[in-house]
């Protein structure tokens, strides 16, 4: 009987000995995952500094053994800083590669760090580690974008703006009311995020491959060193769910969304057409034809992004749907499109709260389009109403004013009493403090509505809650 064939390389893979052919260079490519997952290095390390601590605490390697991995990993997480670190496609994915210059450095101990413990609980670990300090900073670059936005809408808390609905001028709401709106948004997303951190803060390591392992490990005390809530409860969960990748891109995707609507506002805004702001300079280009061109291109790629952000999180649920339990090679995968999630996420946020700063706002643009699209209108049928008129009628009335004033090419509140009188006698000289803009705004007066003394103590409650979190 002879032997089976000894590829060249076979001695260089962790996982080689009972492999009796190489892979191609092409397969070697296709099934690595170093060139992305180096991202993940140091959360790598200090999984390993903590699972090597503990295995030396349960008397399973020794005190010289833990010496030992903690100055090979303090010299590779050198060497890692400094871009000095080889990564090897050879050697597969971030693990390995650390791994194998581990042991290179100080020997047998290096080949003892991986007792206990699997690629598949290393993996689930770092990612979590690693997420979790992308949320961190993504939470404090939302709370950025958040002050310069309730600055803005302080500085804009009277400013009259048209509310749209239907794209068409509805009521009058204030340009500072109208930003609310968006810090209300990304409230819920920044809290969307907390829970999401909250929920992945446990520890997978211990489950091992899928079943646990045979050493007498004690998972609370690595939770503990790692600064986990607990533990993962089940191992084959532990190894296999990505659902707090999910969660992150869901909550990714829907902070994009929110901000791509602003987008879309500012765009709108921006517009010759309807020109109620002024975007500077350092987030517009010009066109390389067209010599007036003022384009809008910041606001239009978030727009864009948004749909690359959404598209992360349809990989990574379709990743999931038809895996059995437990690990699969497929969660490989997982990796590029929450990288580009969290990275897209935190430019945009990032740029987002300069842009908010680089806003010029045209009130006078806003109050001409306010007197042309009649926004006024129901302040006059809630004033018929309150002087008895049914809702209905009021209506009506209000609806036959408007079209005498379109003829007349006026607003409202520019009809001489007498004239408007003709639709109701009801109405009085008190008319005039509610079909201004002013007056409408004013009337807005309760929580949640637009008058600038509500928008000023909305104002105070949201910077209340962001000083809170400092
Ligand atoms: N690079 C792998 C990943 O990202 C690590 C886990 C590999 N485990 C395995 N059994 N092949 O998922």
């Amino acid at each position: 009987m002879t032997d089976p064939p000894t590829p060249n390389d076979s001695g260089s893979k962790a996982w080689s000995g009972r492999f009796s052919e190489p892979v191609s260079e092409l397969v070697k490519r296709y099934t690595a995952s170093v060139s992305f997952d180096q991202r993940m290095a140091l959360q790598d390390i200090r999984g390993s500094l903590a699972h090597a601590s503990m295995l030396a605490r349960q008397g399973i390697v020794t005190a010289q053994d833990l010496a030992d991995i903690e100055r090979g990993m303090a010299q590779i997480r050198g060497e890692i800083e400094r871009g000095e670190f080889v990564w090897r496609v050879d050697d597969e994915d971030v693990h390995l590669n650390i791994e194998k210059r581990l042991t290179a450095l100080i020997g047998d101990a290096g080949k003892r760090l991986h007792t206990g413990r699997s690629r598949n609980d290393q993996v689930a670990t770092d990612i979590r580690l690693w997420l979790r300090d992308a949320i961190d900073e993504i939470l404090e670059l939302i709370a950025g974008f958040q002050r310069n936005l309730l600055d803005l809408a302080e500085a804009h808390c009277a400013t009259p703006l048209p509310g749209f609905t239907h794209l068409q001028v509805a009521q009058p709401v204030t340009f500072g009311h109208h930003l609310l709106a968006y810090y209300e948004m990304t409230r819920r997303d920044a809290s969307r995020f907390a829970d999401c951190r909250r929920r992945l803060n446990q520890l997978p390591l211990g489950a091992a491959a899928l079943a646990g392992t045979s050493f007498a490990i004690d998972r609370v005390f690595v939770a503990r060193e790692l600064g986990f809530d607990g533990v993962c409860e089940n191992s084959l969960d532990a190894v296999s769910d990505r659902d707090f990748a999910i969660e992150f891109c869901a909550c990714c995707a829907l902070i994009m969304t929110h901000l791509s609507r602003l987008s879309e506002e500012l765009i709108l805004w921006m517009n010759p057409a309807v020109g109620f702001i002024d975007l500077a300079d350092r987030f517009c280009t010009g066109s390389s034809i067209m010599p007036q061109k003022k384009n809008p291109d910041v606001p239009e790629l978030v727009r864009g992004k948004t749909g690359r952000v959404n598209g992360s999180l349809m990989a990574l649920l379709t990743l999931m749907k038809g895996q059995p339990l437990a690990y699969n090679k497929d969660n490989q995968e997982d990796k590029e499109p929450l990288f580009d999630a969290a990275d897209t996420l935190r430019d945009t946020l990032t740029i987002y709260a300069d842009m908010i700063t680089g806003i010029r706002v045209k009130p006078e643009a806003m109050r001409a389009a306010l007197a042309k699209g009649y926004a006024t209108a129901t302040d006059l049928a809630d004033y018929l109403v309150r002087k008895g008129l049914p809702f209905r009628d009021a209506h009506e009335a209000v609806a036959r004013a408007v079209r005498v004033a379109e003829t007349r090419g006026v607003d409202l509140a520019d009809l001489a009493l007498v004239e408007l009188q003709a639709f109701s006698a009801l109405i009085g000289e008190d008319v005039f403090d509610v079909v201004t803009v002013e007056g409408s705004l004013a009337a807005r007066d309760h929580i949640g509505g637009t008058a600038p003394a509500q928008v000023r103590a909305a104002i105070a409650r949201a910077r209340d809650v962001l000083e809170k979190r400092e």
